[in-house]
């Protein structure tokens, strides 16, 4: 007889989880270690041990609850997401995945299946980026490195308050690393985020390939001045610099780069006022695709044209790298895992790559990676709006753990 998730008990817990860090408007946040994501990360250590089951927290404060395994030196099957946020963000993205693993973990529990591998529901710390960006993933994977610390996306001074406000200490995040010798794999259930599996009428996404991005901060200087009495002619706007950057970018990448995607997420005008020609603009971009090459081609692009631009406005250009991600393909087997787990409970299925970043590129450069997506209702996602029926998400969950008996039971890890 197939076992299934408990749907009440995980929608109990989704509606207890989107009230910590709720917004007016029915989304969340949860920014990276602020105090309403900590709260989040604290109830759920406390659903779990209430569940009986074991909890820890990592030196890069990835938060887990543990079902061992009596089996002797079994390794351990990862299933999980990310409890953080983006500003003014949605109730699903990331939460969805946490929640239905400790739910997995719950149904095996009760149901005292003996597994070859221990299973650990993992919540990662800062997926999101406000900080560095799969920090708590990327310090699983060993693969955290020093100049994302050094200069990370949201800033030096972020990163260590809010390393502080965690308890946590910059030297240490790498000792998160995981022996790749102790895992059996990494599962990730997620919303799809865009409008693939809806528009196809399709229940389950299987993730074949996650995009890779890149993060610059950009910054325009030309010089502040009097907004009455400078003549348009003599002005150094360094937000009018910005503007023609932000629709040169658009321009560039509609016309030139096929399913590449490019976002100025962020202009800061200084000083800011009515009556002040802007001296400086900082401007955040973003920019991602399938492979390297084309990232790099892009960058080289993007690049350009903020030259240009600074050139034809008479303004200074500084650029900063502050991320990078790499394209990641998911494990092949893993995907066939997942499809036939999806099959066995009568779910449709579509293969789809991911346009939006995601934990489990971490992982796959250390054990085999998958994958499931349940579709977003108009594709909307990193908003208040984002939406999954509920249905939806209780078949990713069901494919989460069926797809996890799947990889325990169903051969060499
Ligand atoms: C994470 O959600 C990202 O793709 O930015
Ligand atoms: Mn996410
Ligand atoms: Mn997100």
């Amino acid at each position: 007889m197939t076992i299934h998730v408990d749907p009440d008990r995980l929608r109990d817990d989704f509606d207890a989880l989107a009230a910590i860090g709720a917004t007016a408007d029915g989304g969340i946040e949860r920014l990276a270690l602020t105090p309403a994501h900590l709260e989040a990360r604290a109830w759920f250590l406390r659903r779990a041990s209430e569940a009986g089951l074991e909890t820890v927290v990592d030196a890069a404060g990835n938060h887990s609850a543990i079902l061992p395994s009596t089996a002797p030196d079994a390794p351990t099957l990862l299933l999980g997401s990310h409890l953080d946020s983006v500003p003014r963000g949605g109730r699903f993205d990331g939460a969805l995945g946490v929640l239905a693993a400790l739910e997995v973990l719950r149904v095996v529990q009760a149901e005292r299946l003996e597994l070859p591998v221990a299973l650990e529901a993992i919540d990662f710390s800062d997926e999101e980026g406000t900080l560095v960006g799969l920090l708590g993933s990327l310090a699983a994977a060993g693969a955290l490195d020093a100049d994302m610390l050094a200069a990370p996306r949201g800033g030096r001074k972020a990163l260590l308050a809010a390393l502080a406000r965690a308890g946590l200490d910059e030297a240490r995040l790498i000792d998160a690393r995981r022996d790749p010798r102790t895992l059996a794999g990494y599962l990730e259930l997620h919303i799809e985020q865009g409008p693939v599996l809806e528009q196809a009428g399709v229940q389950i996404g299987v993730v074949t390939a996650i995009v890779g991005s890149r993060s610059l901060e950009l910054v325009f200087e030309g010089a502040s001045a009097h907004a009455g009495t400078t003549p348009m002619a003599a002005r150094r706007d360094a937000g009018l610099g910005a503007a023609r950057f932000v629709d040169r970018v658009h321009e560039t990448v509609s016309s030139g780069f096929p399913g590449t995607v490019a976002t100025v997420g962020s202009i800061e005008l200084e000083p800011g006022a009515f009556n002040v020609v802007p001296g400086r603009a900082r401007v955040l971009l973003e920019f991602r695709a399938g492979t390297a090459a084309e990232l790099d081609r892009l960058e080289q692009r993007l690049l350009d044209e903020a030259r240009s631009v600074a050139a034809a406005q008479r303004l200074e250009l500084q650029a900063r790298p502050v991320g990078r991600w790499e394209p990641t393909a998911l494990d092949p087997s893993v995907r066939a895992v997942i499809a036939a787990a999806a099959a066995s409970l009568g779910l449709s299925t579509q293969e789809l790559a991911s346009g939006a970043g995601h934990d489990a590129q971490a992982l796959a450069q250390v054990t085999r990676a998958g994958m499931i997506f349940v579709p977003s209702v108009g594709g909307v996602s990193h908003q208040p709006g984002e939406l999954t029926p509920w249905q939806d998400c209780v078949n990713g969950a069901d494919v989460l753990l069926q797809s996890a008996l799947g990889l325990a039971l169903g051969g060499p890890t």
